[in-house]
This record gives C-alpha cells, sequence and structure tokens, in this order.
C-alpha cells in the first residue's frame, strides 16, 4: 500500500495540487458571491430608509419650520465657521483609484417628502464652505417659484455666476439652462409613490383640510377621490393649505410635476399625464438631462453614488439625522385595494418610479461590487460621526466655546482621505443655511435688494 500510494502521489502530485486550487478558489469565490448578495438585498433593509409610516420623515426637514426659525438671532458666529471654508477649490477627490475634479455646478430637484432636505442641508453646505453662489427665493420666501415654473421675479439676481440651485423649483430645462453654467449636473431624488402619498397626506394637512371623515381616512379619501380634492383645491380652503395654490393636487402626480413634467397645472397648461406614450416620452428626456435620480427607500446607496458621480468626498456627504415629523395614521384595511386605486390616480408617478429605480440599479451595478463595501463603510462612519456630534451636546454658546477643541479623527481607507470632524463641523451640521447664504449673498450683493424692490412682477407662491 505504502509505495504504491507513493507512486501515485509523485505522478499525481501536480494534478492533485491544481485539483485542490480550484476547489478552494471555488469555495471561496461562492463564499463572496453569496456575502455580496446578502449584502446587496440586506442592505436596503439595514441601511436604507424604511419605509415604515411612522418613520417615514426620518430623513425629512420641515422647510415650513425653518421658515419660522430664521428671524431668531442665531448665536452660531460666522467666525466659527471661517476655520471650515475650503481654501482651494475646487478640490482634487480620488474616486475609483483615479483623480477628479469635484463638480461645482448643481441644480438639486426638490421632490416633496422625499428626504430632500437633508439632501439640500448637505448641498447647501457643500456650496456655503466653498463660497459658492446660490439662485436664493427673494425676500424670506422658502420656495423658488413652486409649484409654478420658474421666473425672473422668484429669485434674486447676481453678477456672478451660479453654481448652486438648491430650493423648491419644478424642473425645466430651458430655464434652469439658461440661468446656470454649461456644465451643470442636474440631480433629484424620488420615492415610492404609494409611501410618498401616505407622507404627503399627513404633511399637507389632507384629512382635515379636504375635511376626510371616519376612522379610515386614507381609505375614504382614495374612494372618494373627486369629492375630497374638490375640497382640497378650493379657494375655500385656501388659508389652511400654507403655501398650496388654488387647484393644485398634492396628491396626484407630485413627483412627476415637480420634475417639469406637464400636469395641467397651472391651467391652461398641457397635461399629458393621461397619455402613457408621453409620459415614458417625457422620462426618456429626464434621464437624458439628469445624471443621477437618487432612491430615497436607498439613501445611503443614492448618497454613495452621488459621491461617485459628482466627485465629492466622504465628509461632504455626512449628514445630522433628524426627525422632525410625527404622525400615525393606523394602516388601512384595504391596503391592497387602495393601493391599487392609488397606481390608477398618479399613474405618472408610478412609470417614472419604476423606470428610475431601473437605472439607479444599472448605475449601482456599473459602480462594481467594491460599490456596497464602501455604503456599508459610509454607513459606519457617519454613524460615528453623528454620535460624536450628538455626545458634544452643543446647545449654547458657552458649551460650545468649551468644547472647540474636541475633534473626531477619520482614518483613511480605499474610499477616502483621512480627514477630521472638529466641534464646529459638527455645528455647521446643526444650522440651517438658510440664513447664512442670504445673508451672505445680500452683503456681497446689496444692488439686489434695490432690484427686487423695484420690480413689477411679484414673485410666485411662498
Ligand atoms: C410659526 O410660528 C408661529 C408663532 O410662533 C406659530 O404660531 C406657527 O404655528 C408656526 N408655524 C409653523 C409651521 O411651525
Ligand atoms: C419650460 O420653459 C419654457 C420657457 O418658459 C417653456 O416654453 C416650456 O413650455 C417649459 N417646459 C415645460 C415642460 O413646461
Ligand atoms: C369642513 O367642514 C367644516 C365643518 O363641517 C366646515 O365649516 C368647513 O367649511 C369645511 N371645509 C371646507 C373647505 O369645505
Ligand atoms: C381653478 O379652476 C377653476 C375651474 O376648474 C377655474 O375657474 C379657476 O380660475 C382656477 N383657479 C386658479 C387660481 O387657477
Ligand atoms: C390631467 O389628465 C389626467 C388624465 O386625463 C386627469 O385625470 C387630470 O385630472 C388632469 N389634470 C388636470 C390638472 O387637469
Ligand atoms: C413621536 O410620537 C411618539 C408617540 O406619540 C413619541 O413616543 C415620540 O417621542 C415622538 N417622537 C418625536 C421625535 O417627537
Ligand atoms: C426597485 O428595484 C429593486 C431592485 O431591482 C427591487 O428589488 C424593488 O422591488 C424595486 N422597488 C419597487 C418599489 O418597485
Ligand atoms: C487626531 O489626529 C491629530 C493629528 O492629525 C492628532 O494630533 C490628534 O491627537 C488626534 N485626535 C484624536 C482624538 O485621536
Amino acid at each position: 500500500m505504502c509505495p504504491s500510494y507513493r507512486i501515485f502521489w509523485k505522478r499525481h502530485m501536480v494534478k492533485v495540487t491544481i485539483l485542490i486550487l480550484i476547489l478552494v478558489t471555488l469555495t471561496i469565490a461562492v463564499y463572496i458571491n453569496l456575502n455580496l448578495l446578502t449584502l446587496t438585498s440586506g442592505i436596503s433593509m439595514r441601511y436604507g430608509v424604511s419605509v415604515n409610516d411612522k418613520e417615514d420623515m426620518y430623513y425629512e426637514i420641515d422647510t415650513r419650520r425653518i421658515m419660522n426659525q430664521s428671524n431668531s438671532p442665531d448665536y452660531f458666529m460666522t467666525e466659527i465657521f471661517e476655520s471650515l471654508l475650503e481654501k482651494t477649490v475646487p478640490r482634487l477627490n480620488v474616486i475609483h483609484g483615479r483623480v477628479c475634479r469635484e463638480k461645482l455646478n448643481v441644480v438639486f430637484i426638490k421632490t416633496m417628502k422625499c428626504a430632500t432636505e437633508t439632501i439640500a442641508f448637505i448641498i447647501r453646505r457643500f456650496g456655503y464652505v466653498r463660497h459658492l453662489n446660490f439662485v436664493l427665493p427673494v425676500h424670506k420666501n422658502i420656495y423658488l417659484g413652486w409649484p409654478f415654473q420658474l421666473k425672473a421675479a422668484d429669485f434674486r439676481p447676481s453678477k456672478r455666476p451660479y453654481n448652486i440651485l438648491v430650493d423648491h423649483a419644478v424642473y425645466n430645462f430651458t430655464i434652469m439652462q439658461s440661468l446656470m453654467p454649461m456644465n451643470t449636473v442636474f440631480i433629484t431624488i424620488i420615492r415610492e409613490p404609494y409611501s410618498h402619498f401616505i407622507s404627503s397626506f399627513n404633511y399637507f394637512n389632507v384629512k382635515n383640510i379636504a375635511n376626510v371623515t371616519g376612522d379610515d381616512p386614507i381609505n375614504d379619501y382614495l374612494h372618494n377621490l373627486d369629492k375630497y380634492e374638490r375640497v382640497y383645491k378650493s379657494p375655500a380652503a385656501a388659508k389652511t393649505r400654507y403655501c398650496i395654490p388654488d387647484n393644485f393636487s398634492i396628491t396626484k402626480n407630485l413627483l412627476s410635476h415637480c420634475l417639469g413634467m406637464p400636469t395641467g397645472f397651472p391651467m391652461p397648461e398641457s397635461n399629458i399625464t393621461g397619455n402613457e406614450n408621453q409620459v415614458r416620452k417625457y422620462i426618456k428626456h429626464l434621464d437624458t438631462k439628469f445624471t443621477l435620480v437618487m432612491i430615497m427607500e436607498f439613501f445611503h446607496e443614492s448618497l454613495i453614488l452621488l459621491k461617485r458621480l459628482l466627485c465629492w468626498s466622504f465628509k461632504d456627504i455626512l449628514y445630522q439625522s433628524r426627525n422632525y415629523g410625527n404622525y400615525s395614521i393606523p394602516r388601512s384595511i384595504k391596503h391592497q385595494e387602495n393601493i391599487e386605486i392609488y397606481k390608477k390616480w398618479s399613474s405618472a408617478d408610478y412609470i417614472l418610479y419604476d423606470y428610475f429605480n431601473k437605472t439607479f440599479w444599472r448605475k449601482v451595478g456599473d459602480e462594481g461590487p467594491e460599490f456596497f463595501h464602501e455604503v456599508k463603510y459610509y454607513t459606519k462612519i457617519q454613524k460615528e460621526f453623528s454620535h460624536f456630534c450628538d455626545s458634544l451636546k452643543l446647545n449654547t454658546p458657552e458649551e460650545t466655546t468649551e468644547k472647540r477643541d474636541r475633534v473626531f479623527n477619520v482614518s483613511g481607507s480605499r474610499f477616502n482621505d483621512p480627514f477630521q470632524i472638529t466641534a464646529d463641523f459638527c455645528l455647521l451640521m446643526q444650522s440651517d443655511m438658510f440664513q447664512y447664504l442670504r445673508e451672505r449673498f445680500d452683503n456681497k450683493e446689496p444692488w439686489a435688494l434695490e432690484e427686487i424692490n423695484k420690480r413689477k412682477e411679484k414673485p410666485q407662491g411662498c
């Protein structure tokens, strides 16, 4: 036995070794693959925004609250933020092992109730520390004409080129391209239409304004759409609607409207929403003009795509999670039936969401498997960073002064250079850039204010 075994081994040593090597490689490959699969499918659950009726405002910040605050004196001094300003703009970052130049010119279309304020904070901060020029609403307005098409009367005129448009405006390529530099990047974020509807229904107080009765308001509303729409959209309800003009539907194809699809508002605008071919054609147009359409359900994946496509850095996309909204609506007993009704009601939004949910995952696929490692890594940093800032409890100027030397060092990885989070940076994250951006603008271009006051045409909306 022994000698023959040895002879066998001598003769076949190479073959057996190769066989073992192949087996080991296969096992590793299958393991990695499985791991990636679980990452791909599990990540949305763990890191995405859960589409839970109670939690869905987690990333949404109440713009109305911001407007209310903007009068109050802010103790955060501009001086604090001087230390955070970027010295060299544009910065060079490394994406996919290649050096790239961060993109500075951005139009972000804010759809309603899609975590857009969280992303707007990110973009405002990005522009603020780089001294970029924003298209800003006039006076203390919060919208750039929304839900009407943007007009000159809606924004502060500037003698400098604009870099960023981030406040609520209805997308229109012709108008925005004429305002912005040629190389402007268009981005937006959308959300699964039914959960979007529930969120809008709550946020815009449809139940009370439209006098929806019963203990199952969603069900009642969806089964009597025409009746309740008439009440909600009527001039009689104007006072309670807050910033929503007469005749505008807040539950029907809202995403599509924000993205500039002709929805018949205001009259006599054309209305293509009943024509599927034209809807698809319009969506194709969006696809050619938008570099990125993010998906709220995959929030961190969206941010990493944003970072990669715009050549931004990890630090640029950190955010402070907020939870301003709070509501709970009992899930309707006829949940499935209601979804079907809503699909017919908001059909353009469903086509839109389906389309961009697919392009989103195609873009993710193009990024390669490393993408999910980056999402995972980002999620870890984001959590640690939040913890660091929260634990500082920077609530008063005294506390702030005391803690200004605290830092959180983020080490480098294959996705990011090492960087430092300071207490000042936490403060910056706490602040809505709303007021600063306007103050800075008005200091720089005081002539604009006079110009606005001379205008005959009044701004639209809020
Ligand atoms: C804004 O502030 C006023 C006065 O403090 C308050 O009555 C009103 O409800 C606030 N509005 C919002 C949307 O928070
Ligand atoms: C965009 O604006 C232009 C110029 O005001 C207008 O002619 C066009 O109809 C608008 N496009 C859409 C889709 O509303
Ligand atoms: C809603 O109902 C109340 C009380 O029934 C009524 O006073 C109010 O006018 C109604 N609102 C609208 C917009 O019809
Ligand atoms: C709202 O629509 C009605 C007809 O449906 C129309 O008479 C009215 O002028 C419209 N109001 C506005 C502000 O567009
Ligand atoms: C637009 O067309 C759709 C489908 O025909 C219709 O349901 C909707 O009421 C129209 N919108 C407006 C504002 O007229
Ligand atoms: C939301 O409401 C729930 C129950 O009413 C309460 O326990 C929770 O603290 C609230 N959250 C916020 C952020 O207000
Ligand atoms: C979005 O796309 C993902 C990946 O293809 C899919 O799992 C998910 O069901 C889609 N979401 C909706 C609401 O269609
Ligand atoms: C962070 O890094 C700096 C050097 O870059 C070092 O001086 C400091 O001690 C570090 N702080 C902490 C808390 O690790």
